[in-house]
């Protein structure tokens, strides 16, 4: 039994997604390709050959999709505006494609949902990858118009804006690793776009606060607890590396540190920033998204490309259908370090889950223990950060259902809620069914009453 007895009375209990892993209807109301279209349609760079084109076809199903929200409870949605639905190309803006996030807020307002929106997860249009993509200027100050155009449409009702997801898969995993769109493998590009998306964020925190006075702004990044894989100098030294590699390069220059010396140092790629940018970077922030899933464990890697540290299994390690280490500690970790070395006043855990390979029984329900108690583990875990003071305002789910897991396509599932893709039948998962009894029991908690 978890307890959660430390998380505030005003806890924010939300489930997220993202626009190219559910919406499909890619073709529709003026949507124009974006960088995950051209990657997915790429023979051999998604497992199965899967790609975003249908999806959960969440694009046709928003009625339905509003009320499994309801169903678990949740308070609050998370999900992201697909940029090549709104501004196809770099000319005008599509109302069609805004009309559509329209309608999916008004409908969540309708349902008492609070909606965060997150304005890139991932799909930037592909006539502006054509020109550079991220690793020119120019990209960041489509970003920040574009950003604008959206808040001046819906900032009367979303009051919190999340400007990038997880820059660090766009620019490392994208660029560097070639494992995401746009699929290059090379430490220049990587470099330059880790500072455009950086930059961008910065211009479309402008961006958001001139178009909604009283809009709370954040960003969402995706970090892990690095741990050396001996006492070794050299392995005490890429843990230091893999450290500044995952997380302080993309905490410090947001937090108003500049880039970490030691990590320019070991990139030897020359920023690509004027004078003013890092300030631009740096503007306040109303709170920081942490999305966790694992830590790393790091070995030196001299051979390797920077940053020359290797991530090593954990022997007997508890894993999930990603192969990633279940470690729910390190969530609790990170969140204190955000507190007591970033002095960050507000934090949401924007993304948690797990994918497991789901059965569907015969009577239809789909039974996922192992699913239970990683959120049991990962929301004790919470509340232990709470108890240890960590300002944690809320907690999103991933995923509200099964989605388009990127290159690993539909094969990993992390939903609350399953989804059936030949029939788009959703059926709620007994962790979908464990997650609203822990939000009745808070709010039974809350008001002093027993959950019903
Ligand atoms: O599905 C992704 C999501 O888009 C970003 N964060 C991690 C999730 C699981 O891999």
């Amino acid at each position: 039994m978890s307890d959660l007895t430390a998380l505030p009375a005003d806890f924010t209990w939300g489930v997220a997604t993202a626009a190219y892993q559910i919406e499909g209807a890619v073709t529709e109301d003026g949507r124009s390709p974006s960088i995950w279209d051209t990657f997915s349609h790429t023979p051999g760079k998604v497992d199965g050959g899967d790609t975003g084109d249908t999806a959960c076809d969440h694009y046709h199903r928003v009625p339905e999709d509003i009320a499994l929200i309801k169903q678990l409870g949740a308070d609050a949605y998370r999900f992201s505006i697909a940029w090549p639905r709104v501004v196809p190309g770099d000319g005008p803006v599509n109302k069609a494609g805004l009309d559509f996030y329209d309608r999916l807020v008004d409908g969540l307002l309708e349902a008492g949902v609070t909606p965060f929106a997150t304005l890139y997860h991932w799909d930037l249009p592909q006539v502006l990858q054509d020109r550079g993509g991220w690793t020119v200027r120019e990209t960041s100050e489509h970003f920040a118009a574009y950003a604008s155009r959206v808040v001046e449409r819906l900032g009367d009702r979303v009051k919190d804006w999340a400007t990038l997801n997880e820059p660090l898969c766009s620019a490392w995993i994208g660029h560097l690793e070639g494992r995401m769109a746009p699929g290059l493998t090379d430490l220049n590009a990587a470099v330059r776009a880790s500072c455009h998306l950086h930059l961008g964020h910065g211009l479309a925190v402008q961006a958001i606060r001139a178009a909604s006075s009283d809009a709370r702004v954040g960003i969402v990044n995706n970090l892990s607890p690095i741990e050396p894989a001996s006492g070794s100098e050299a392995d005490l030294a890429a843990a230091r590396r893999a450290d500044g590699h995952i997380n302080r390069w993309w905490l410090d220059p947001v937090m108003g540190r500049g880039y970490p010396q030691d990590m320019v140092a070991e990139y030897g790629v020359e920023l690509p920033l004027r004078a003013g940018d890092l300030e631009t970077i740096a503007a306040p922030l109303d709170w920081l998204g942490l999305n966790y899933y694992f830590r790393q464990i790091v070995t030196a890697d001299p051979d390797g490309t920077a940053p020359h540290a290797r991530q090593v299994p954990v022997p007997g390690a508890r894993l999930t259908h990603m192969d990633w280490e279940v470690h729910a500690e390190g969530l609790e970790r990170l969140l204190l370090r955000l507190t007591e070395e970033y002095g960050v006043q507000r934090i949401y855990v924007t993304e948690n889950g797990s994918a497991y390979e789901d059965v569907v029984a015969a009577d239809g329900s789909v039974h996922d223990p192992e699913r239970v108690r990683y959120l049991e583990e990962h929301l004790a875990a919470c509340a232990r950060a709470v108890a240890g003071g960590a300002p944690l305002a809320g907690y999103f789910a991933w995923s509200l259902m099964d989605n388009f897991e990127w290159a690993y396509g539909y094969a990993k599932r992390f939903g609350l809620v399953h989804v059936d893709y030949a029939t788009q039948r959703r059926t709620v998962k007994s962790s979908g069914l464990r997650y609203a009894e822990l939000i009745r029991e808070h709010a039974a908690r809350r008001d002093g009453r027993t959950a019903a």
